[in-house]
């Protein structure tokens, strides 16, 4: 290609993950979508937070990852469990999938072990405000995915994204 042109389309992509600042979400289907989405690029070592309210859809994104990633039963809630670990076979890169919602304390999260997780893993954690404002220092290079339920029932996903995420997130296919 030439220089030119390949400038141009290095343009033309900036701009569209310029304007592309939220994806709306019509129903349960689209939300595992994009956790499907996710899981093509997702690997060990990442970190990605999904935060809004009850009922949001963030066990939804969860479910479409996990599909993705090969696991055949259905996704169940971490809610009371705090963490679910999904290992090889059952899926293709070991995942935990956190809930913090019931975490009473902080400090408690320690015990869950994902500081050793993310080594051969990857982490979808529900329910970060539990962590309060820690962390951004414990996860200051996570995805930080945010689901708000509009009016008509629809979500709106939003999203703040690290730099590593740059080529992976936001997707422009959407
Ligand atoms: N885009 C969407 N539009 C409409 N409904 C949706 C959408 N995404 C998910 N839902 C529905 O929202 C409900 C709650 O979804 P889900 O359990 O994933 O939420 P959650 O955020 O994990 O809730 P919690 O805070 O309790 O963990 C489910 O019935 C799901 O089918
Ligand atoms: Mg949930």
């Amino acid at each position: 290609m030439c220089p030119l042109c390949k400038k141009y389309v290095a343009f033309l992509a900036d701009s569209k993950k310029m304007i592309r600042q939220e994806i709306i979400l019509a129903d349960a289907a689209a939300t595992e979508e994009i956790g499907r989405y996710l899981a093509r690029s997702l690997g060990i070592g990442d970190i990605i937070t999904l935060s809004g309210d009850l009922g949001a859809g963030k066990t939804s994104l969860a479910r479409g990852l996990l599909t993705e990633f090969g696991f055949q039963d259905e996704v169940p809630s971490p809610s009371f469990a705090l963490m679910i670990a999904y290992e090889p076979p059952e899926v293709s890169v070991p995942v935990a999938h956190v809930d913090l919602y019931r975490l009473d304390n902080a400090d408690d999260i320690q015990e869950l072990g994902l500081d050793e997780f993310v080594f051969y893993g990857a982490l979808l954690v529900e329910w970060p405000e539990r962590m309060g404002t820690s962390i951004d220092r414990i996860w200051p290079d996570r995805l930080a995915l945010h689901l708000d339920i509009l009016e008509d029932n629809r979500r709106r996903l939003t999203w703040q994204a690290p730099s590593h995420w740059e080529n992976r997130w936001p997707p422009l296919e959407y």
